[in-house]
């Protein structure tokens, strides 16, 4: 069941850091550039559901002739969303909506993308839950995102500092997502590993048959 405090408590984080996002993220974003261009390579040009697109980083990479509906929880990155589309010049369908209760009927997408998003995402189940249910059978679903390092310092030491990074950040850095993913109806396909100790993930996989 969604929690709507922490619902309302990630909305309001990530209004209040919409307008420092694209600094906060110049470092690390040079590493995640070819990350975002892999992930998009597999995209089929179809209809695509684009969850938590924050300010819109992603735009550049989507597949020539995909049809993009893009959602986010935040109206204050959702508006800088819009900028960066209109400056690329792209004609997207950009809602705000939560991921845990997505407002489209059942078997709408070929496929579904969220990048740094599984993260943030209160009830992440709910949502994993969520692109089994919109994303067509068979359709593949590809989410990129920082994990927990199960190791045995630096692990804990993850799971000490996640209030502090979630506070400031709105991350929770030790979600184990690729295990969410085998937990949901979704099929994994692959979990690609990538960055320092692995930290972060590639994940793909396939929406449930019927
Ligand atoms: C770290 S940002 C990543 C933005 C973008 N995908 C990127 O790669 O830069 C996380 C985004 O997820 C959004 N988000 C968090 N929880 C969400 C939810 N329940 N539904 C939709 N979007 C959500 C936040 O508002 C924020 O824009």
């Amino acid at each position: 069941m969604i929690n709507p405090k922490y619902t309302e408590q990630t909305r309001a984080r990530y209004n209040r850091i919409a307008p420092i996002y694209d600094l906060m993220e110049i470092l690390p974003e040079r590493r995640f550039v070819p990350w975002r261009r892999q992930l998009w390579a597999q995209v089929p040009a179809g209809k695509v559901l684009e969850v938590g697109v924050g300010t819109g980083k992603n735009f550049p990479y989507h597949p020539e002739g995909a049809e993009i509906t893009g959602i986010d929880l935040s109206d204050g990155m959702l508006a800088r969303a819009r900028n960066k589309a209109q400056s690329l010049g792209k004609t997207l369908d950009l809602r705000q909506m939560d991921a845990q209760s997505l407002d489209f009927p059942d078997d709408t997408f070929d496929a579904a993308v969220a990048t740094f998003v599984f993260c943030s995402i209160p009830d992440p189940m709910l949502a994993l839950n969520e692109l089994a249910r919109v994303v067509k059978p068979g359709g593949k679903i590809f989410l990129l995102d920082h994990v927990r390092i199960d190791r045995p310092i630096i692990g804990t030491l993850m799971d000490i500092m996640n209030p502090f990074t979630v506070r400031l950040t709105g991350a929770n850095i030790n979600r184990r997502t690729a295990e969410n993913v085998r937990r949901s109806p979704l099929a994994v396909e692959s979990v690609t590993d990538l960055g320092p100790l692995d930290v972060v993930k590639l994940i793909v996989a396939d929406a449930p048959n019927g």
